[in-house]
């Protein structure tokens, strides 16, 4: 079976979590706590192997992506006991657009090289898909990488931050026309926020329950949560679209997000809800999680990823409707989780396109 040859955008917390993680599961052949999927349709996690990434910290372009991804402000959970080789793939410059913005000055400087062509370096490297995971609300530098993978290297396009691009008309076309499928936007994480706000909404409108207001409070003190306390507009949408759009009456929602430095890449979220139930009688609902937060966004990626790679193998392109709908907040076609897991399981059984 072939590798997966991944380029990565953005060499944050998530990229950490993702990497030492599959090579969690190299050293532990026999573990599959933790994974929705050990093997899907003969691909394993240990085939995904980068062969590129971008990054504009000075600490991490022009090194060695397994020693960039330790370099601060990372700080993403060390799965036990794993130790991460060389890679040989080096961390190229981006160009930095709006991912840099004055709030997150602080944590780092911006490289001093000048940003590579990343198009060029995507069709060299070999790569079969670009993953993207630069800071929520770098609009233009999401564009520009969606641009390089989609219309130029003509590779697949993995959208994990909430710009939307796999749901913009646009690009979905494009990709038609040069044979490329796509998987966004904004990554629903394995065990998170959203689905489990997601699930729990969904088991009130069934048991007729009415939904009159619900919010949900996000802590946590990694890079990704000082930038979202700042600039989180397009975060807060696809937080809440994947909620309300659950409902078939209109519901008030709020989401919010903290910046707790001590709390590092661990967060915490509370959830509530105020409802109705029968006879029109009050009913309040509180939850709270905890959980790492980048190995949770990771766990998704581990799959979209063999979704994308199986539909290279058979030609598909355009949006990988199932896989979006299941794995992102965000999809061009949303629909309930239980429809969205069917559908991808036809979807690996070859029996649905997308
Ligand atoms: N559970 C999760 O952590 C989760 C879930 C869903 C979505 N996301 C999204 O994934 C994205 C990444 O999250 P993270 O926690 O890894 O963030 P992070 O801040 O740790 O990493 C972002 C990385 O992007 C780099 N960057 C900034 N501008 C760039 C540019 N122009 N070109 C290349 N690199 C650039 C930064 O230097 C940094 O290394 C965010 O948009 C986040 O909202 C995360």
């Amino acid at each position: 079976m072939k590798k997966i040859k991944i380029a990565i955008a953005g060499v944050g917390n998530c990229c950490q979590a993702l990497l030492e993680g599959i090579e969690y599961y190299r050293q532990n052949p026999e573990d599959r706590r933790g994974l929705m999927n050990a093997n899907i349709s003969g691909y394993q996690v240990t085939d995904i192997v980068p062969v590129a990434a971008f990054d504009i910290n000075a600490e991490k372009v022009g090194k060695d992506l397994n020693e960039a991804i330790y370099s601060k402000p990372n700080m993403a959970y060390r799965y036990p006991g794993v130790r991460v080789g060389k890679s040989g793939v080096t961390v190229q410059m981006g160009p930095v657009f709006d991912g840099y913005p004055e709030h997150l000055a602080e944590f780092y400087d911006v490289a001093k090289e000048t940003p590579c062509a990343v198009d060029r370096v995507l069709k060299e490297s070999g790569a079969e898909m670009l993953l993207n995971f630069i800071p929520t609300e770098s609009h233009q530098a999401a564009r520009y990488y969606a641009d390089a993978a989609i219309k130029e290297a003509k590779i697949g396009f993995i959208n994990g931050m909430p710009t939307l691009i796999v749901c913009n008309p646009e690009y979905q076309k494009l990709a038609k026309q040069n044979g490329v499928p796509l998987i966004g936007d904004d990554v629903k994480s394995q065990f998170g926020g959203t689905a489990i706000h997601r699930a729990l909404a969904t088991l009130m409108h069934i048991r007729g329950v009415h939904v009159t207001e619900t919010y949900q409070i996000n802590f946590a003190g990694n890079t990704d949560f000082a930038n979202l306390m700042a600039r989180g507009k397009s975060k807060h949408k696809t937080k809440q679209e994947a909620v309300t759009s659950l409902l078939p009456y209109p519901v008030k929602m709020s989401t919010g997000f903290t910046f707790v430095e001590l709390m590092k890449d661990r967060k915490t979220t509370h959830f509530y809800f105020n409802a109705s139930n029968f006879g029109n009688a009050p009913l309040h609902l509180e939850a709270k999680l905890e959980v790492e937060d980048s190995a949770n966004f990771a766990g998704v990626m581990v799959d979209m990823v063999r979704y994308m790679r199986l539909a290279l193998d058979r030609g598909v392109s355009g949006a990988l409707e199932s896989a979006c709908a299941f794995l992102t907040k965000h999809p061009p076609v949303q629909m309930s989780d239980s429809a969205a897991l069917e559908n991808l399981k036809q979807f690996v059984s070859g029996s649905r396109e997308r």
